[in-house]
């Protein structure tokens, strides 16, 4: 179909913006690996276009740097942690906690330029996030709030969803999707906020349509309305709170994009500490493995039904002019 100004569902007064207006890897926290991959470490991934490592200080604290060494290119993931700072397996470089090299072994004082980039790092609930930038603009998200350690959580699942990250994270406003694909029928009007600066939140309350069975079994188990919270932070990390009066749940989708333009999702569960020293340890993980088991498979069922979305600037329409609104939002957080 030809789209032109006289389309009646165009969307006339919002310009998206063009695919080129999105940072790559925008500055945003991501989840870099669970706490146990690093004692004391190295432990080192690609993310993104390049490849970090992890380490962990005699103090505990934990070092996040990048992993191909300034010298000649080794890998500091296959190095070894001494003396607090990280020594590279080629030549025994060592870097400290703030990247500076520290000691070479055939000089010295070491160069001037010998300095790996550091990234901000944060530890919660047995993961390492860290910022993709100098100095985080907004700290580490959580439920608006809360105090995490009121909370639990488990090892995350991930998948990759074929898409961009701004894609993904456009979910939360895309208001035609939420009956077609989840079967959520909006019960009043998408309400949209920017809590916090670096912060987009959508809200809605929904009536639960039995056209599944997980809708079904929640339907009948549960309640056939929700109230649904997204915030996307940093246009990437998505904190998502889902309300069904007797029982919440609560989690994270985080998107991680890659260099081939597609986004690694990390779903995180979280549930209220249980105070109960008897029950809650058998109970609390029961509780997060079961969360777990069906927000991954109830997000991975969306992924895997709808092929290879592509974002077009062009043919949004009226009904998306929440999801344009995000799309402006995102690309000018760079
Ligand atoms: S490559 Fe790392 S010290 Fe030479
Ligand atoms: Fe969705």
């Amino acid at each position: 179909m030809s789209i032109d100004d006289s389309d009646a569902c165009r969307s006339k007064d919002l310009q998206a913006p063009a695919a080129a207006e999105f940072a790559e890897f925008p500055a945003s926290w991501y989840r870099l690996c669970s706490s146990d991959m690093v004692k004391p470490g190295p432990f080192a991934r690609k993310v993104f276009d390049r490849r970090l490592v992890a380490y962990r200080r005699k103090s505990g604290e934990v070092v996040v740097m990048d992993a191909i060494c300034g010298h000649l290119g080794a890998d500091l993931g296959l190095g070894a942690v001494t003396d607090d700072c990280l020594e590279c397996p080629f030549h025994g470089w060592k870097y400290g906690s703030d990247g500076r090299c520290r000691e070479v072994p055939s000089c010295t004082t070491p160069p001037e330029f010998a300095a790996q980039r550091i990234f901000p790092c944060q530890e919660r609930h047995g993961s390492i996030y860290f910022f993709n930038g100098a100095k985080p603009t907004f700290p580490l998200p959580f439920f608006m709030d809360e105090d995490p350690q009121g909370y639990r959580s488990i090892a995350p699942r991930r998948f990759e969803a074929p898409c961009t990250w701004y894609m993904v994270n456009a979910h939360a406003f895309d208001v035609q999707h939420f009956e077609s694909v989840h079967g959520r029928r909006l019960v009043e009007p998408l309400k949209v906020d920017v809590p916090a600066p670096f912060a987009r939140r959508s809200r809605y309350l929904a009536e639960v349509l039995n056209n599944n069975l997980h809708s079904l079994l929640l339907q009948r188990l549960v309640s056939d309305r929700v109230t649904i919270t997204l915030t996307i932070w940093g246009g990437t990390f998505a904190v998502v709170t889902g309300d069904f009066g007797r029982s919440r749940s609560r989690f994270f989708v985080i998107s991680e994009p890659t260099s081939e333009g597609h986004t690694m999702c990390d779903v995180a569960v979280f549930t209220p500490q249980i105070s109960n020293p008897v029950i809650g340890p058998i109970l609390a993980p029961l509780m997060l493995r079961i969360r777990r088991w069906l927000t991954t498979g109830y997000l991975q069922h969306e992924r895997a039904g709808l092929g290879t979305p592509r974002y077009n600037p062009h043919s949004l329409i009226e009904a998306d002019q929440e999801m344009v609104r995000y799309f402006q939002w995102a690309a000018q957080l760079k």
